[in-house]
């Protein structure tokens, strides 16, 4: 089989899926599909409803209607009254609070998950050999959780998930507690565990850049529901509604009006036209939300359709960071650190990949 016909094969189908606590609706009619050696990252505000969905796929909580099916077997199903535990589900999963079992070895913690349902030793052995390479812990397998560092303890948490060999692997924030350095260390070790195994991983994180560098496919959840997936390319360069502008990378959410230009139309925002002769949707004199990317914002003195002020600078080193008082809206633009203006400046804006959102 290629590798582009074994990327097509679903691992993981989640359907309908609602979840109510209470009187809170946690996830709501939700359908998503996971593909084998896919990484899809979840993201979303704080109580939207990501652990609820990983815990009604690992099976920790019961959904209250849907389906989900797992490497083809259904291990949810409200209609034929179906629910599979935890352990019958191919999963292996990672939280946020990975607790190690502090008075056991490196080696027993990753035993623990086989030596539980009675695989014989010679088996154990090999198989948790076999991870410590794959987490490249060899060597530290006699020391206690307290003698490793962070990113240890995160790759021995990992080993443990991966020792049933799951078929998926869920991880809920498993690396906010780590520094930026050792955080990237691990986005690029679980990204490579996902090469080599071939299995699918749901990752939910508050991190948009840690969403960036893994996701092979992001999922946008609000209130329980998702508001769009796509890539990251796509995800960030086409946001569909104002929500996702903002939630995925920094957005300016302009109020534009539609005119006449000529036998087409165009937008105009303060006295000046941001698209032209775009395929523009919308009746002559009617409002539309438009999204730029603050890098989508080019200045210069005597260029560029809106004037505005400015009225902030922020040096960053590679970029510049200007805020733009357009009439009384700021605009956050990103330039190159070699494009110089001062607070007070007049400049022109011009706009480029403009994106009407809902
Ligand atoms: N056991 C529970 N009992 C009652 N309500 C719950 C329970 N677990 C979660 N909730 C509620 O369900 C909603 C979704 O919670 P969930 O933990 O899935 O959010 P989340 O997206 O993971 O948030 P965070 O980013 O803060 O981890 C929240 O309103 C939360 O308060
Ligand atoms: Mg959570």
């Amino acid at each position: 089989m290629s590798r582009g016909e074994a990327e097509a094969i679903i691992q993981v189908q989640v359907e309908k899926l609602i979840k109510k606590y209470e009187n809170i609706v946690a996830v709501r009619d939700l359908s998503l599909d996971i593909y084998t050696g896919e990484i899809l990252v979840i993201v979303g505000p704080s109580g939207c409803g990501k652990s609820t969905l990983l815990s009604c796929i690992a099976g920790l909580e019961k959904p209250d209607n849907g389906n989900i099916i797992i490497d083809g077997e259904p291990v949810f199903s409200k209609e034929r009254n179906l629910f599979k535990l935890p352990e019958e589900r191919n999963i292996g999963m990672v939280f946020q609070n990975y607790a190690l079992w502090p008075h056991k070895t490196v080696y027993d913690n990753i035993a623990y998950p086989l030596k539980i349902r009675n695989i014989k030793k010679d088996k154990v052995k090999s198989e948790v050999r076999r991870l410590l390479d794959i987490v490249r812990l060899y060597g530290k397998e006699n020391r206690y959780p307290h003698e490793l560092s962070g990113g240890e303890q995160q790759r021995v948490a990992l080993a443990r998930a991966l020792v049933m060999n799951p078929k998926v692997l869920l991880l809920d924030e498993p690396l906010s507690s780590l520094d930026a350095k050792l955080r990237e260390k691990m986005q690029y070790e679980i990204k490579g565990l996902q090469k080599d195994m071939g299995i699918a991983i749901i990752h939910v994180t508050h991190d948009q850049n840690e969403a960036m560098a893994m996701a092979d496919r992001i999922a946008v959840m609000k209130d329980g529901e998702l508001v769009q997936w796509g890539t990251p390319k796509e995800i960030y360069e086409c946001p569909q509604t104002q929500f996702v502008a903002n939630f995925v990378g920094k957005a300016n959410i302009i109020d534009g009006v539609v005119e006449r230009y000529g036998d087409k139309k165009k937008i105009v925002f303060a006295g000046g036209y941001i698209m032209r002769e775009a395929d523009i949707d919308g009746d002559i004199g009617s409002h539309v939300l438009l999204s730029v990317r603050p890098e989508n914002i080019s200045l210069s003195k005597d260029k560029g359709a809106v004037k505005g002020r400015v009225a902030g600078v922020n040096y960053r080193g590679n970029t510049m960071e200007y805020r733009i008082l357009v009439d009384d809206i700021h605009l956050m633009v990103e330039t190159s650190s070699n494009e110089l203006y001062a607070k007070g400046d007049i400049v022109g804006c011009e706009f480029h990949k403009i994106n009407i959102v809902k």
